[in-house]
């Protein structure tokens, strides 16, 4: 039996999961899965290809063909399509709710499900994401559900679109947030949210240092592992 590390850090956009989980995984020295970006991709191969999001046939199908990887360079995770390097574009607004829009589909997040579990390895993962601790990894060691007020994270949003040089206004960030929200907490199939033995940290009033010393506390307590 595996001895594998699962950490499973799941909540809503803008909440802080990928600084959170970023820091875990350097300090740990363990793989980082981006879920998120799995479903980005998607969006964004679905669309290039001149599919329609809202025909889950076609979606399914590329979700089984895409040919995805992520490879590690000097200023951090990069994800290709083919081959071909398509981080930035991903990382737009468009391209979180495009994913958001086939992450709905049951018959795609079971085409992505044993994608996302071969992330697993010695010593450990961790998984960031919506369902990590409630469908993907079930019996993780460690899960964490990281949420805020969606007026804090679209704050937060902003300021991370502007650091990287692009224009945003917070009352359109703040509506697609909470569109985002809505679609990601009512879908059937693996909703957003707490698994029931999850530790839920509200970041509203915390930093990333606060929330980083709450959560190395918890992995402590759970799995022993020291920071
Ligand atoms: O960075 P941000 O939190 O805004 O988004 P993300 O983690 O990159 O995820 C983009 C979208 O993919 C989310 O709004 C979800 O709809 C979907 N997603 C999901 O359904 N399940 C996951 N495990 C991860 C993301």
């Amino acid at each position: 039996m595996s001895e594998a590390i699962v950490i499973a850090v799941d909540g809503p956009a803008g909440a802080g999961k990928g600084e959170l989980t970023r820091r875990l995984a350097e300090v740990l020295d363990f793989d980082l899965l981006d879920s998120g970006a799995i479903y980005r991709v998607l969006g964004y191969a679905v669309r290039k290809a001149g599919l329609a999001l809202f025909d889950e046939d076609s979606v399914v199908q590329e979700a089984k063909l895409l040919n995805l990887s992520f490879e590690c360079m000097d200023d951090g995770v990069h994800v290709l399509l083919n081959g071909e390097d398509v981080s930035k574009d991903i990382r737009t607004e468009e391209a979180g709710n495009n994913a958001s829009k086939v992450a709905a589909y049951p018959s795609v997040r079971q085409a992505l499900l044993q994608r996302q579990r071969e992330f697993l390895k010695e010593p450990g993962l961790v998984a960031d994401g919506r369902d990590m601790g409630t469908v993907v990894f079930p019996k993780a060691q460690v899960k964490i559900f990281l949420d805020a007020s969606a007026e804090v994270r679209a704050n937060r949003r902003v300021l991370q679109l502007q650091s990287k040089g692009k224009s945003c206004d917070f009352d359109s960030v703040l509506q697609e947030i909470k569109e985002r929200d809505v679609r990601d907490r009512n879908r059937p199939v693996a909703p957003l949210k707490p698994a029931d033995d999850a530790l839920i940290i509200d970041s509203s009033d915390m930093n990333i240092e606060e929330v980083f010393k709450m959560a190395t506390d918890y992995i402590t307590q759970k799995t022993g592992l020291k920071f």
